[in-house]
Parts: structure tokens; sequence; C-alpha cells
């Protein structure tokens, strides 16, 4: 389904991805690791086509995907590609959130957008906010309509950027099983070591180098502490107990 060869990418001169290449097969669910800045972000606006890499080429579904590309190949890959960002602020500005599901559901009868909006709703456990206003809900909440209206005109390939930042443990809870019930291909983007192996069964890391460190399964990546600190997703910790001071590997999975 996508084949990246050797991406290069740099805001102004600062590198934020360097020779990455992978390849990710319909439907998969994959885990994008990597710390804060590592670039795990702006790898996933590239996919979904809101950045052009520098160096590398990047095909979807068999096509290359550059600035250039024709517009009916855009036009796939808006409808297809399905992109919830980190701040979901920047994704709501409809009225409401029935107008806000509603809003990529354009196409589709009247009767039709009516009740898929419902039945989105429902699966999202939203049904009770569709007249208010989505700025003004939590931010574990907006995560939810956010997504929501990028679920509900059904894409190929979902791109989710630390969907549960804003979560607490229920919310997060809920989208993992949520996501395991679902057959679309996945590509989620977390720094938290812990949810990985409920978000999928491969991992791919980004190192602070802005390399790809690591692609395989997320069972290994979990035993492999040497790995795990060169991307900086474990941390040696110094721990009192009382009197005694001891310390030991630790995850940091304050999100
Ligand atoms: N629009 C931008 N302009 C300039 N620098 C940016 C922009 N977006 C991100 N960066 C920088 O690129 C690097 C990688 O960012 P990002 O892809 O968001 O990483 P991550 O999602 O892993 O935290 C960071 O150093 C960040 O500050
Ligand atoms: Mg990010």
């Amino acid at each position: 389904m996508i084949e990246l060869e050797g991406i290069g990418f740099s805001y102004g001169k600062f590198p934020v991805l360097r020779d990455v290449s992978f390849r990710l097969s319909e439907g998969e669910r994959v885990v994008l690791l990597g710390v804060n800045g590592s670039g795990k972000s702006t790898l996933l606006k590239i996919l979904a086509a809101l950045e052009y890499p520098s160096e590398g080429s990047y095909r979807y579904r068999g096509r290359e995907v550059t600035r250039k590309m024709r517009k009916e190949q855009e036009k796939v890959l808006r409808r297809e590609i399905g992109i919830l960002f980190q701040n979901p602020d920047t994704m709501l500005f409809n009225p409401s959130v029935y107008e806000e599901i509603a809003f990529g559901l354009q196409e589709i009868d009247a009767e039709a957008l009516d009740e898929r909006v419902r039945t989105v709703s429902e699966l999202f456990g939203i049904s009770h906010l569709l007249e208010r206003s989505p700025l003004k809900l939590s931010g574990g909440e907006k995560q939810r309509v956010a997504f929501a209206a990028i679920f509900a005109v059904e894409p190929r390939l979902l791109l989710l950027d630390e969907p549960t930042a804003n979560m607490d443990p229920r919310s997060s809870g809920w989208l993992v099983d949520f996501l395991q019930e679902q057959e679309v291909t996945t590509l989620v983007a977390t720094h938290n070591l812990s949810l990985a192996p409920e978000l999928g069964e491969r991992a791919l890391v980004m190192g602070e180098n802005h390399r790809l460190l690591y692609d395989g399964p997320v069972s290994d990546l979990l035993h492999n502490d040497r790995l795990l600190l060169e991307a900086n997703l474990l941390h040696r910790h110094r721990h009192r107990h009382g009197a005694v001071e001891h310390s030991h590997y630790h995850l940091h999975d304050w999100s």
C-alpha cells in the first residue's frame, strides 16, 4: 500500500527525517514510536501528502506521490487517507459536532448522511454531543469528535498522531479496543511505549537522529533494552524508598 524509499525532509536547514524507508501492506497495524521531536508527526504528514519529501520517493498504491501529482490522484489520496492530528483544535471548524461529522459526507444523499452521522456517533460514544460546539468540548471529547469525522468517510488508511494524548485512561482503553475491532490499515504515532503492544504488531522507531532505528515486531522491541535506550524510550532512573536508593531502567510514560 505504501512504499517509502530513502525519504528526507527538512524544515529550513534543520533535518527532521533522514533516509527513511519502509513498506506498509494493506491491513497492517503499525505503531510509530519515537521521542518528541524525532519526526513522527512530520512523517505522518508526508504520508497524508500534506508535506512532500525533499529526498527519496513515496508511492501510495503503486503511484508516486509528489507535489505535482495529478488532481485525480490527489483526490483519491484525500479520500482514502485519514489523518488525525496531535492537536484536535486544528481539525475542528464546524459550528456543531453533527456538522463536523457530516462535513466529509457531502457526496451521499441527506437520509444516508443522517444515518451515517448517527451510526458513527454511537460507535464513538458521542451521540449526546451532536448539538454542541466542538470547540467547547474537553480535550478527550474533541479528539473523539475529530476521529469520528475522519472515520465517517471510511478511509482506507488511518494515520493517528498521539491519539491518546488528551484522553483519560478509560478513553485510551476505549480507543485501543475500538482500533482492534477495525480492519482498516493503521499507523499510530505515540511516545508511550506501554501502549505500543495494544496498538499494533509491528513497530517503527524513529531515533533522535531522525533515522528509522527499528522496523520489526513490537514484542521483540520491548525486549531490546539497547535499542530502547538508544531511542530514549527507556531511561536509567533513580528511586528512593525511605533511606534506600537504587536505580534501574525505567519507562517514561508520563504523557
Ligand atoms: N512547521 C514547522 N516548522 C519548523 N520546524 C518544525 C515544524 N514542525 C515541526 N518542526 C520541528 O521538526 C522536528 C520534528 O517534529 P515532529 O515531526 O513534530 O516530531 P514528533 O512528532 O516526533 O514530536 C522538531 O524539532 C520540530 O520542532
Ligand atoms: Mg508529534
